[in-house]
């Protein structure tokens, strides 16, 4: 019986060393070819083959020990030799004596010629219930192999190859979904920044749309140049994704927001140990933007000790980690954005000269939208759209009234501004009609004054009413009797109140 012991613990040792190369990597092929090896080492399998089905049909090699490079081409058809057979049937087969089995068909493991006699035993590789493959091995032949025993054995390897292969077949799957995932929304962006997507082409939009076209397939650094809230991010976004630097990452860096202690590990990283607290390597934006472009947002806010470094990258096309000496190259395209007048920093000694003559080797200006008054309407109808879909509301248009006053605000928060007045319209408007009245403040008494002033109920009532008889004003295209009649009032009323808000009916008699 000890003989019998000892064969068991060796089989154990073997079952723990299989596990391990199958739970040690993902490379599954690799794994595969361990365990094989293993089997020969421990348990004289010399000769051995992983075979996978593939479309339900066909079956090929995935791994193997001791077969020709031309045997490892080999494939079956399910059903076919007793490899074939296996899979099909999801039971095991054993060859005593390979040379009395004319069911073979010698395609991977040449065994003509042979004189020694040998054993072939090939088991099914099971996942949940289907059969995905066979392990075959060779043995040499002993009139006294307990057969059974060798079966369980190899079955019990070849369902922890199952999983192994259950394991790498979800990873891959898993991958795939993300590959595609991350397909779409690149595709996404791409179309977010497409700038057909930009509203409006009044004023020197159109020259900054040309300009776009123009340097997007370059890699000359944009310095973008404009009020706050005129669109210069939409406008780099729009450079990246018309480049050919599309598919690379786009990083964006806000020198404004980040205190000047962190601006410097944030474009460049740090190594671990650079200063207390760096627990670990960072790298900075530039190297996350490799291949791709670097937003240098709010340029202007950026301190002068970081001017000098930034000058340098841009120079050199290099620089090192924090806290390393290690000098990386890099291929980023920059673009940067500041409503600062830079001219003015630089007379003050806040911005350093040399760093804006690299930067402004291409300038593009994005006009303020008071100077763009007809971008006004197809921006708020935009917005209006965008935010109706977005809260779920029915809203389908803007009254006159709050035409005019959109119309005849200065804007001086720009395209931003005009944003959010809009969005806080969609919210509060109960009807399908954004009216004057759900309109901020600020626009209210700009209308009358162009200052903003605190507004009165009085006046907030005067301007609700002027807003609902001009609106039904246009609903009626002008009748006075049939808007008195939808507003429930004589027309006595209306045509007194007509007067006294100054409305022109003829205006809406077109
Ligand atoms: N032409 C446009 N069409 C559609 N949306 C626009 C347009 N211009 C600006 N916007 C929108 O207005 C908002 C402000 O734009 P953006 O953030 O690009 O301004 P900015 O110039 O970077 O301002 P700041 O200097 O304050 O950072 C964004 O939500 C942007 O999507
Ligand atoms: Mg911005």
């Amino acid at each position: 019986m000890p003989d019998m012991e000892s064969n068991e613990t060796k089989k154990l040792a073997t079952l723990w060393e299989v596990s391990q190369a199958l739970s040690g990597t993902l490379n599954l092929k690799h794994s595969l070819h361990r365990v094989l090896e293993i089997l020969e080492l421990r348990h004289g399998m010399f000769r051995s083959t992983v075979t996978l089905l593939q479309a339900d049909s066909d079956l090929y090699i995935e791994a193997s020990n001791g077969i020709t490079d031309e045997g490892q081409q080999a494939r079956y058809r399910l059903g076919e030799g007793v490899t074939g057979r296996v899979v099909e049937s999801g039971r095991p087969i054993v060859v005593p004596q390979v040379s009395r089995e004319p069911m073979l068909l010698n395609r991977a493991a040449q065994r003509k010629g042979l004189k020694e006699e040998l054993t072939y035993i090939c088991v099914p590789i099971v996942i949940g219930r289907k059969t995905v493959g066979a392990l075959g091995v060779d043995l040499r032949f002993k009139r006294d192999r307990d057969y059974d025993r060798s079966v369980k054995f190899l079955r019990v390897i070849a369902s922890m190859m199952g999983q192994a292969v259950r394991v790498e077949r979800l990873v891959e799957a898993e991958t795939q979904r993300l590959v595609a995932e991350n397909i779409h929304l690149r595709e996404e962006l791409r179309e977010r920044y497409d700038f057909s997507n930009m509203v409006g082409s009044g004023g020197g939009m159109r020259q900054v749309y040309e300009q776009i076209a123009q340097v997007a397939g370059t890699n000359t650094s944009v310095l973008i140049r404009g009020e706050s809230g005129t669109g210069k991010e939409l406008i780099a976004h729009a450079i990246h994704y018309n480049s050919p630097r599309a598919k690379k990452p786009f990083v964006k860096v806000s020198c404004a927001a980040l205190p000047d202690t962190l601006i410097e590990s944030e474009l460049f990283g740090y190594e671990k140990g650079a200063f207390t607290g760096a627990q670990s390597r960072k790298l900075g934006r530039f190297e996350l933007a490799e291949g791709g472009t670097l937003f240098l947002d709010e340029i202007g806010d950026l301190n002068l000790t970081t001017q000098v470094k930034l000058l340098r990258v841009i120079q050199e096309r290099e620089f090192e980690r924090l806290g390393s000496t290690e000098t990386i190259k890099i291929k980023v395209r920059l673009i940067t954005a500041t409503n600062k007048d830079l001219e003015k920093a630089i007379a003050a000694g806040t911005f350093r000269e040399d760093l804006y003559y690299r930067l402004n080797v291409f300038t593009i200006f994005v006009p303020p939208l008071r100077e763009r008054k007809s971008d006004v309407m197809a921006l708020a109808d935009y917005f209006l759209e965008k935010y109706t879909k977005e809260h779920s509301k029915n809203i389908r248009r803007i009254s006159t009234p709050a035409i005019d006053m959109l119309m005849s605000y200065h804007w001086p928060g720009n395209v931003r501004e005009l944003e959010n007045a809009m969005e806080r319209a969609v919210l509060i408007c109960d009807g399908n009609v954004v009216h004057a009245h759900h309109l901020p403040p600020t626009l209210q008494t700009a209308e009358a004054s162009g200052t903003v002033v605190k507004v009165s109920l009085t006046d907030a009532i005067a301007s609700y009413e002027k807003d609902l008889i001009q609106d039904a004003l246009k609903t009626t295209r002008g009748n006075c009797s049939k808007a008195a009649r939808l507003l429930s009032a004589t027309e006595r009323v209306l045509n007194y109140k007509v007067k006294k808000y100054a409305i022109d009916c003829g205006r809406f008699r077109k």
